[in-house]
């Protein structure tokens, strides 16, 4: 069976900075193992891109080691409230977090909200890390200032249920729901490990999970907020939040068709239509990922290509198999083993020179 390249609006690639988590060339290399062909990537690295000189550092250095296609956010901070809108079209979108996740890029200052909001272009995504009431200011900034905004990572009923009401009053927002909120709960956190199972969002209850699943209607995307940490810092004294998730997630969904939880359309739609347009992002011609959905294996972090070395999903029973990933004609990935060169991938914005 064949599907197209999966697009992953939702991916932390740590290069700047950690490349010891993982680089562009690790980071591509699990992207393809995974179907996935396209790459959107969060500005929180270190140096934070926020502004024309980190955005080109990613650049380069993804120009020359990405194996599959790829874009950069940027970073709203309190500095670049009037200069980060010029670059919006060498970008993915613009990157905001309202709520305290990994590294340093919070905005604490609803004015500063506002000014993102205004300026940014509406023809450029504009992407929220928004938790809870701070997901309701997000949705009313969308109406006040009559512009697409992508809620990202959405995990608990009380917030799919706000979209849901929020969609149907007309207010342009879309958003995403990784694997982990809809195959993990607390319940698991026991199994994984306590620093382990550190995400934000956090690892919801059953009940908060089952409300994804029955407002699937609501859930424009599925992404994979990939976002490696080692094993030892995992375990370690400060766990730092965070899973990867570029491997799994493909297979995930594909067991979950397996289980009549899913549709094959349900995924291509999440995963390749809906992205596509919400990000605005070119077709991929000749690019398709070819899948034996019977396939019964084990999920095993010891057969992946990110350097971070675990999975949340170590051992998961999976019904469904990537079998070989072509990009533009290029066989890129083929029984477990990445062809694609690094330096292969392009970058689908406009080039910043
Ligand atoms: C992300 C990371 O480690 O960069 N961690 C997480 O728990 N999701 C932060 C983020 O998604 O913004
Ligand atoms: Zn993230």
């Amino acid at each position: 069976m064949r599907i197209p390249g999966i697009v992953d609006p939702h991916v932390h690639m740590r290069e700047p900075g950690a490349e010891y988590k993982e680089d562009w060339d690790s980071g591509t290399k699990a992207a393809l193992a995974g179907g996935v062909t396209t790459v959107l990537a969060m500005p929180n690295t270190r140096p934070a891109i926020t502004d024309r000189s980190t955005l080109q550092q990613s650049l380069t250095v993804a120009a020359a080691k990405a194996r599959c296609d790829f874009a950069q956010y940027m970073g709203a901070g309190s500095e670049n409230l009037d200069s980060a809108a010029p670059l919006a079209p060498h970008a993915a979108g613009l990157k905001m977090y309202l709520d305290q996740t990994f590294g340093n890029l919070k905005l604490d200052d609803m004015s500063h909200w506002m000014q993102h909001f205004q300026n940014w272009p509406a023809a450029s995504p504009l992407c929220v890390h928004a938790e809870g009431a701070s997901l309701a200011t997000a949705i009313l900034l969308a109406e006040l200032y009559n512009r697409p905004v992508h809620l990202c990572h959405i995990s608990l009923r009380s917030e799919i249920l706000l979209i849901k009401a929020a969609k149907a009053r007309g207010i342009p927002v879309t958003c995403e729901v990784t694997p982990h909120h809809l195959f993990l709960s607390q319940d698991d956190i026991q199994a994984i490990g306590s620093g382990r199972s550190e995400v934000r969002p956090r690892l919801t209850t059953r009940n908060d999970v089952q409300a994804l699943w029955n407002n699937l209607d609501s859930i424009d995307c599925f992404a994979t907020d990939h976002a490696p940490h080692t094993l030892a810092e995992k375990d370690g004294e400060n766990p730092p939040p965070g899973f990867p998730g570029l491997e799994s997630a493909l297979p995930l969904y594909l067991t979950a068709v397996s289980e009549g939880r899913l549709t094959m359309e349900d995924i291509i739609k999440r995963c390749v239509t809906n992205p596509r347009r919400i990000f605005h992002l070119p077709e991929q011609p000749d690019t398709f990922v070819e899948i034996d959905p019977h396939a019964r294996w084990n999920f095993s972090a010891a057969n992946t290509f990110t350097r971070c070395g675990w999975s949340p999903f170590e051992g998961y029973p999976m019904t469904g198999r990537i079998e070989s990933v072509t990009l533009r004609g290029e066989i890129a990935f083929k029984a477990g083993e990445v062809l694609a060169r690094p330096g292969t991938g392009r970058n689908l914005r406009q080039a910043l020179s």
